[in-house]
């Protein structure tokens, strides 16, 4: 199993499954949440209204609609509450969760947001040494799906999991 970031738009993305970073009411949102109801169109938030939320660190999956991904992970990073409030393990939980349902439904390559990192207000460097040390977790004792990416819209969080990946992927 591989890891990388890439910059870009993660509703563009090409692969099995794309991650959304939603609330637990799964009806959307601002963000990439906003970003993947739009791309995938009307049917996604007329499918998760049946699907009665997802608690925080939990994930869910639904078909990926108008998306050219086969399906839609949606996973609820933690609010950052200044790291007291056990939101390392929540995020961590969110990756972990996501692969598991991407193993299940058989994807290869997986795309990431930055979960927590923009509304919930995570602090970048905390978030990509939580989040890469999960897959490479993950990693060591699965090998699907075969291939995560990261997706950054922004150039500075990028940059900081690039340096992230450099130094622990090397671990
Ligand atoms: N592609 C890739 N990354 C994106 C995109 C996109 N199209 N749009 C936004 N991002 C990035 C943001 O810049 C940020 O780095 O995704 C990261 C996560 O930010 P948010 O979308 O704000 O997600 P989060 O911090 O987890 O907050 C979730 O925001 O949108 C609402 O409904 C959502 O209540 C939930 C909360």
């Amino acid at each position: 199993m591989s890891i990388e970031v890439i910059r870009g738009d993660i509703t563009k993305q090409t692969v099995d499954a794309i991650v959304n970073a939603a609330n637990e009411t799964l009806l959307g949102g601002g963000g990439v949440d906003g970003a993947i109801h739009r791309a995938a169109g009307p049917e996604l938030l007329a499918h998760c209204r049946k699907m009665g939320g997802c608690a925080t660190g939990h994930a869910c999956i639904t078909p990926g609609f108008q998306l050219s991904a086969d399906y839609i992970i949606h996973t609820v990073g933690p609010v950052w509450r200044g790291g007291e409030a056990n939101e390392s393990s929540q995020l961590a939980s969110c990756y972990r969760e996501s692969l598991t349902l991407a193993k299940q439904h058989h994807c290869k390559i997986v795309a990431f947001p930055a979960i927590s990192c923009g509304v919930f207000g995570y602090p970048l460097d905390t978030a990509a040494s939580v989040s890469i040390a999960a897959v490479i977790a993950y990693q060591r004792t699965h090998t699907t799906p075969q291939h995560v990416r990261w997706v950054m819209l922004d150039q500075e969080v990028f940059d900081i999991w690039e340096a992230t990946i450099g130094i622990m992927g090397k671990l």
